[in-house]
């Protein structure tokens, strides 16, 4: 049997293809529709136009990554990306026809389903998994079991200690739900992330945080206007109809997303009022029709001005891992948002996650019987940490504000010093979702102060520029 702990679209691929290869699989998912999968809206990064190729996707990839993209990693996945649009539709997933464009992508390469390709491919891919005979059950990872560096069992808060396991997968998603604006669901708290690294695993790239520049909330519901409506022509418009993204950046709307969301911050921070409009896309309700429902739901159409405004999206650190999905302890596989193979670096260009997860979830199986590889730490900055096992906990609503307040789109020093020692009275140690949050969010603060430079998503206001020292991995591990 095959444990894989969450069901958004690294989970369910995986589970697919190792059923496929003829392995019992059992998925241990906290909520089934849950996570950001389902609630992704843009789509499948994937060379395959004919002014397009592979190495033209990577070239992106590394300009957006600012230097710190694993080579190897990025080779892999847009070589592999066109492998996987062909396995999606061999399987009967139905793209729309047209490739849609977003921000660093300097060619239409997004493989999408309206606006809505998270939720149609998850319920595509669950409706698979179930038909091959994967069992679904809706229980908590607690803790690992860990013997001599290799996976032994591990503790769910309903089954208790699950012994004699050869393989574990953890798919569990990141952690961008802990700011207090956020495009991410409820469930995205980092337990996957923080239970891995008490029980010894590498975590690596943690300040490097992706915030999303357009999210609107409407009479109380939050939505991500994904980035494809900029590809099809939304411009971002202050109250004045300035266009003012161009001020940061030639490219406006489309400049990469770290630059968009410091523009419209800058300009709410500067007492503007930011809105997206939409009125110059063409045949909107059939190309957009969840934003569409979602606006005629508030009493909107396209011809109104949404207001907007940028929050944590996608959390690029978390367990390293090879290509393979494999961490540092034998048997225990990572793979999609709780992982770091490097592919997105210090910045990750739109629809490489979708992308990422797919391919670490089908190519699992072929590697299986191959020899444990683990990930390569190169000549980065390993952290060894201790964790207080004592002392309060803080609420997630309090980790929220503190990361919001200095862990957010401009950091400083002293901000970030004030979060480190905020984190540093909690206790880290023990497995609860509070405990979880603070550690992830005690690292993320921890690495972005000891980066004394701002690259990719990473912005320090007391060190704008990019130090070439500084073109290196923090990794983490908490000491034995
Ligand atoms: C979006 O549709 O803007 C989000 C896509 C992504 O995060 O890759």
């Amino acid at each position: 049997m095959i444990y894989i702990i969450g069901s958004g679209i690294a989970g369910l691929s995986a589970a697919i293809a190792l059923r496929r290869a003829g392995y019992d699989v059992t998925v241990i998912t906290k909520e089934l529709h849950g996570g950001s999968s389902y609630v992704s809206k843009g789509g499948i990064a994937a060379a395959t136009a004919i002014d397009d190729s592979p190495q033209m996707h990577a070239e992106d990839t590394l300009r957006v990554g600012d230097g710190l993209c694993d080579v190897e990693a990025v080779r892999y996945f847009t070589s592999e990306a066109p492998v996987i649009i062909e396995e999606l539709i061999r399987m009967g997933f139905e793209f729309d026809k047209d490739l849609r464009l977003e921000g660093g992508h300097f060619r239409r390469r997004v493989h999408h389903k309206t606006d809505e390709t998270g939720r149609v491919l998850t319920e595509f891919l669950l409706k698979e998994a179930v038909g091959l005979g994967v069992n679904i059950v809706e229980d908590e990872l607690m803790a690992l079991q860990i013997g001599d560096g290799v996976i032994r069992g591990f503790v769910t808060r309903e089954r208790g200690l699950i012994s004699n396991v050869d393989y574990l997968v953890l798919a569990m998603g990141g952690y961008a739900y802990l700011w207090q604006y956020t495009s991410n669901p409820s469930t995205n708290t980092g337990d996957g992330v923080a239970i891995a690294l008490r029980a010894g695993a590498v975590v690596s790239d943690m300040e490097f945080v992706q915030f999303h520049p357009t999210i609107t909330t409407l009479g109380g519901e939050t939505m991500l206007l994904t980035e494809t409506l900029r590809g099809e022509g939304a411009r971002i418009v202050n109250e004045l109809g300035e266009r003012f993204a161009f001020n940061y950046h030639e490219r406006g709307e489309l400049a990469p997303r770290d630059v968009l969301s410091r523009a419209i911050y800058m300009e709410l921070m500067n007492g503007h009022r930011v809105y997206m409009d939409l009125s110059d896309i063409e045949d909107f309700d059939r190309k957009f029709p969840g934003v569409s429902d979602f606006l005629g739901r508030h009493g909107l159409s396209n011809k109104d001005r949404v207001p907007i405004y940028p929050g944590a999206h996608f959390t690029i650190g978390g367990l390293r891992v090879n290509v393979r999905g494999e961490t540092n302890i034998k048997g225990l596989y990572a793979i999609g948002e709780v992982a770091d193979t490097g592919l997105h670096g210090a910045n990750r260009l739109a629809s490489n996650s979708l992308l990422e997860a797919l391919v670490m979830g089908f190519n699992l199986p072929r590697y299986l019987s191959e020899p444990w590889d683990g990930p390569r730490l190169d000549d980065g900055l390993l952290v060894t940490i201790k964790l207080r096992d004592n002392g309060p906990l803080m609420s997630i609503d309090e980790v929220r504000r503190v990361n919001w307040e200095y862990v957010g789109i401009l950091r400083s020093g002293e901000g970030l010093r004030k979060a480190v020692d905020l984190y540093e009275r909690v206790n880290m140690a023990v497995s609860t979702k509070e405990s979880n949050a603070a550690l992830v969010s005690y690292l993320t603060a921890y690495a972005a102060l000891l980066r004394t430079e701002s690259r990719g998503t990473h912005y320090r206001v007391d060190y704008p520029g990019k130090d070439i020292n500084w073109q290196k991995r923090i990794y983490f591990r908490v000491s034995p």
